[in-house]
């Protein structure tokens, strides 16, 4: 499943997640950054849970469920992120943008209403060479609180 979407696809046994992604099936949300599980641009949720999909075989991901920041975006929550995002200045080049919604969208799931630490450790995985953090803390703390109420 693709964002809600059964989706088949012939891919070779070797071939990443990101790449079956962005290149056969043209979903461009989630960037190639490192490809080396470094700076989550590529993060896409599996079965809710945030991994770098240039570090997944796609072969990997048959029958699971795979959730982009497409899809994210449409939810009432991803859009919420997002414009505290902008709201908050996290947003500069905007490229590391897509894989820290996303997580910040699963940390949602999971406690909604995560303290600073708790938000911290959450995007520990995804580097932003523009911001630097305490923005980007500050959007997701920010958004998600209110979700709380
Ligand atoms: S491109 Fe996947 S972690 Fe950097
Ligand atoms: S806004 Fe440019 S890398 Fe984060």
């Amino acid at each position: 499943m693709l964002n809600g979407e059964k989706i088949e696809v012939d891919v070779p046994p070797n071939e990443i997640l990101l790449d079956t992604l962005r290149l056969r099936l043209g979903v461009k949300g989630p960037k190639r950054g490192c490809e080396r599980a470094e700076c989550g641009t590529c993060t896409v949720l599996l079965d809710g849970k945030p991994v770098y999909s240039c570090n997944i075989l796609t072969v990997q991901a048959d029958g699971r469920e795979i959730m982009t920041i497409e899809k994210i975006s449409q939810e009432a929550l991803g859009r919420k992120i997002a414009e505290s995002f902008s709201r908050e200045g996290a947003v500069q080049c905007g490229f590391c943008t897509p894989g820290f919604v996303t997580v910040a969208y699963a940390l949602a799931a999971s406690n909604s209403n995560p303290n600073e630490a708790e938000i911290r450790k959450s995007i520990e995985g995804n580097l932003c060479r523009c911001t630097g953090y305490k923005k980007i803390v500050n959007a997701i703390m920010k958004s998600l609180s209110s979700e709380s109420k």
